[in-house]
Parts: structure tokens; sequence; C-alpha cells
């Protein structure tokens, strides 16, 4: 319970950093919303599912190229969400930073998150700084992964 308890906390207090719309922007503490200029090529690296409830999720070969990474609950519509995402990662940092955002529902909040034991399944949007590509994501466990969206910046 305790450790559920701190996760709840630290997911509360990371839903109150999470903007929820490019006006909250500001006073928010999460990466800002940038939209991305038509002059970058924004290209799908997510794989092609061989059945319609399989999904995939970056594999090992991408762990050492993530950045940034917040898991919250949902707050707002998938679409809005994955834009967000997108636009955060175009936002993060100095250029080439991230280059590549991975967007999912039912993400296994990872071990140490804001402290917490992991497990929890959340949606979840992790930067990459270098282009994915399709051999770097892997099926994810079923059930996991869900409504993924995934994107290269490259401008
Ligand atoms: C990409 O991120 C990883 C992990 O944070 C870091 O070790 C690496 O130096 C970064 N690479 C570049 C090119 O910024």
């Amino acid at each position: 319970m305790i450790a559920a308890t701190l996760l709840f906390t630290a997911l509360a207090s990371l839903s109150t950093a999470l903007p929820t719309s490019s006006k909250l922007d500001a006073r928010a503490g999460g990466p800002a919303i940038v939209p991305i200029p038509s002059s970058c090529a924004v290209t799908n690296p997510y794989p092609t599912a061989s059945s319609s409830s399989q999904t995939y999720t970056p594999g090992p070969s991408a762990d050492n190229a993530r950045g940034y990474y917040a898991y919250y609950p949902a707050f707002s519509d998938i679409d809005s969400m994955q834009l967000q995402c997108l636009e955060q990662c175009y936002g993060y940092g100095n250029k080439g930073d991230c280059v590549s955002a991975f967007w999912a529902q039912n993400l296994p909040v990872p071990d140490g998150y804001y402290g917490s034991t992991g497990g929890p399944l959340m949606t979840g949007c992790l930067f990459f700084n270098r282009t994915l590509t399709p051999e770097d994501f892997v099926v994810a466990p079923e059930g996991q992964a869900t409504t993924p969206y995934a994107r290269n910046i490259q401008c």
C-alpha cells in the first residue's frame, strides 16, 4: 500500500506538471509544446502489425536513445495526446535532443519512475534522440502498448 500511495502521489504531481493544453504550457513543468514546421518531415517508423490485436513497443535497441519520458492518466482524446507528445518532442531541449516520439496507452510504468516500484499500465510518452526504425520495435505483451503512435521528425 505504501508503494501504491507513493505512486499515486507521484502521478498526481506529474499530472499537475503535464500541460493539458498549450495555454497551460507556460506554467507547466513538461516540455514545451511546439508545432512542427512544415519544413520538417514527419514519418512513421511503426512496424506493420501481423494481426489487428498485435502491438509493438520500442525494444532494447532503442534503450540507449531514450531520453525524457512521462507516464500519466489519460486526460484528453487520443489524437490530441498523441500530437501533444510529438510536439513536446519537437520542443524538447536543444535541437536533436528529441527526433522520435512513441506514445501509447497501457504501457508498464518503469521501476523507479518517481520513486515507484513500477508495473502499473499507464499512458506513456517516450522521447528518443535518434530516429527509430521498424527494427527498433518488439511485439508488446497482449493488452499493452494499445493505440500506439510513433513518429520521427526530420528537419
Ligand atoms: C542520446 O541519449 C542517450 C541516453 O540519454 C545518451 O546517452 C546519448 O549520449 C544521447 N545521444 C546523443 C547523440 O545525444
